[in-house]
C-alpha cells in the first residue's frame, strides 16, 4: 500500500531556467514520498484522506547548496578584510588545522549540519578538511540527518602550511581509506576533493585520478576562482593551457560527476573543457565579494551551456543560507552588466532555478515539485504586509531577498516532515 498525503496551498518551482511555475490555492499530492500530481481540486480517488492546510503560505522546492566548507563554519562572518590567498594564509589554514581535534570538529559539525536543515539545504557538496577521521564524522552526521551531500576529504600536498600539508602517498592512502569507508552511504557520499591547482602535485592529482576511476567518483574543486589562481594553476603545470585541463589530463572527468567552484575567469579553453564533460560550475555571490572580487558571467556561460548552480562558500561566504545567494546573484550581475554590457542581467527566475531545479540535478530527481520529482520542499510565509499581500511568486522573491529561518514553516525531505 503506497502512502499518500496531500498539501494545500500556494506552489512555487521552476518549470524552466526562465519561467517559474505558480499554482495558487492547489493541492500537491504525495506519493511515497514523490509528487504525484498537483490539482485545483482532490481528485476523487483521493476522497478521504486528510488535507494538511498551509493555508497562503508557498510551498517551493528545498534548496542545493554546490559548494561550502563545513570547516569553515566558524569563521562565518568574520576575517573578510583580505583576498584569496592572504585570507587562506592567515585565516583558513589555520581554523582548518584544528579539525585535528575530533572533539572540535564534532561540534563545528554538528552546528553546521543544524543550520543547514533549518535553513532548507537539504542537498550540499561540501568540503571537509584533509583529516580523514573528522572528515568521517561530517559525513555520518549528514547520513543520519538524512541530507543528501557530496563530502570530500580534501587533499593537499604541495604551497600549504606543514600542518595542512600531507606526503603524497599518505593523501592517496587516506583518501582511499575515505572511500572504501563511505562508498556505500545512502544519501552522503564521498566526493574526491583536491582543494586546487597550487596545492596539489601533478603525481597527487594524477593518483585520484586512478582512485576516481577504481571508485567510479567524482570531484569537486576551486576551479579559475581568482586571477591569481589561474596563473599560479599555469605556472605550476605548464603543460596544461588551462586550469581545467589539469583536471581532465588526470582522468578527473571520466567517473561520476564534476563541480567547479567559482569559475569566474574561465578561457575558453577552460569553458569548452567543462562544457564537454557536463560539469557544474557554481556561483558563490558571497564569497566572491568578500575574498575573490571577481564576477562569474553567469548569464554567458549557462549560453553555453554550462551547468550553473549556487554555493554559500562559507566561510568566504559569511551564512549557508542559499536562498540569499539568489538575490545575490541578481544583484551581481546587475554589476557585471554595467561594467561589461556584453554580460546580461539574470532574472530572479534563472538565479532561484539555480539553486533549486539545476543543484537539485546534481542529486537526482530533486529541487522541483513537478510530478515525478521528490517532496524536497519547505513551507514559507510571514512575508507579506497587511497593507499590500504579495502573491506567491513575489513572497519567495522576498524570502531570497530578506527571509531567515523563521520564515520557514515546515520542512519536508523525501516527503516526511522534519526539523
Ligand atoms: N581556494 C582554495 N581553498 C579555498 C577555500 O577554502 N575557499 C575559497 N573560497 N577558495 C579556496
Ligand atoms: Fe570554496
Amino acid at each position: 500500500m503506497s502512502e499518500i498525503s496531500i498539501y494545500r496551498g500556494n506552489i512555487v518551482f521552476s518549470e524552466t531556467e526562465k519561467k517559474l511555475a505558480e499554482y495558487r490555492d492547489s493541492y500537491i499530492v504525495v506519493e511515497d514520498g514523490i509528487v504525484e500530481g498537483i490539482y485545483e481540486r482532490v481528485p476523487d480517488r483521493y476522497a478521504g484522506v486528510p488535507v494538511a492546510d498551509f493555508g497562503s503560505d508557498v510551498i517551493i522546492p528545498a534548496f542545493s547548496d554546490l559548494h561550502t566548507h563545513a570547516p569553515q563554519y566558524p569563521q562565518r562572518g568574520l576575517k573578510t578584510d583580505a583576498l584569496l590567498k592572504e585570507w587562506l594564509d592567515k585565516y583558513t589554514f589555520p581554523l582548518e588545522g584544528r579539525f585535528s581535534d575530533p572533539a572540535f570538529a564534532e561540534a563545528a559539525y554538528d552546528a553546521f549540519v543544524d543550520d543547514l536543515v533549518a535553513n532548507g539545504t537539504f542537498h550540499v557538496v561540501t568540503f571537509g578538511t584533509i583529516h580523514e577521521q573528522a572528515t568521517g564524522m561530517l559525513i555520518e552526521k549528514l547520513e543520519k540527518k538524512g541530507i543528501y551531500a557530496y563530502v570530500g576529504k580534501v587533499n593537499m600536498d604541495e604551497n600549504s602550511p606543514a600542518y595542512l600539508c600531507e606526503r603524497t602517498e599518505e593523501s592517496l592512502l587516506s583518501t582511499e581509506r575515505f572511500l572504501e569507508k563511505y562508498c556505500g552511504s545512502r544519501r552522503a557520499k564521498p566526493i574526491l576533493t583536491p582543494r586546487f591547482a597550487p596545492t596539489c602535485s601533478k603525481k597527487l592529482l594524477f593518483g585520484l585520478g586512478k582512485l576516481a576511476k577504481k571508485y567510479d567518483v567524482g570531484t569537486q574543486t576551486h576551479l579559475v576562482e581568482s586571477r591569481w589562481e589561474a596563473e599560479e594553476a599555469k605556472r605550476l603545470f605548464p603543460d596544461c593551457g588551462c586550469d581545467t585541463e589539469i583536471y581532465e589530463k588526470a582522468g578527473l572527468f571520466e567517473s561520476g560527476l564534476f563541480v567547479g567552484a567559482h569559475f569566474i575567469f574561465p578561457s575558453e579553453e577552460d569553458i569548452r573543457l567543462l562544457s564537454m564533460c557536463g560539469g557544474y560550475a557554481v556561483q558563490c555571490p558571497d564569497a566572491t565579494v568578500n575574498v575573490i572580487a571577481g564576477i562569474m558571467p553567469t548569464a554567458s556561460l549557462s549560453a553555453r551551456g554550462i551547468k550553473i548552480g549556487l554555493g554559500s562558500d562559507v566561510a568566504a561566504g559569511q551564512d549557508v543560507r542559499v536562498y540569499s545567494q539568489v538575490a545575490k546573484s541578481v544583484q551581481l550581475s546587475k554589476i557585471k552588466s554595467f561594467y561589461e554590457p556584453e554580460n546580461q542581467v539574470v532574472t530572479f527566475a534563472q538565479a532561484f532555478f539555480m539553486a533549486t531545479k539545476q543543484g537539485g540535478s546534481l542529486f537526482g530527481k530533486t529541487g522541483s515539485l513537478a510530478p515525478g520529482y521528490a517532496f524536497d520542499a519547505l513551507v514559507i510565509g510571514g512575508l507579506s504586509d497587511p497593507f499590500m499581500p504579495l502573491s506567491p511568486v513575489e513572497t519567495v522573491e522576498r524570502f531570497c531577498c530578506k527571509g531567515g529561518p523563521n520564515n520557514i514553516r515546515a520542512r519536508f525531505l523525501g516527503g516526511k516532515k522534519i526539523g
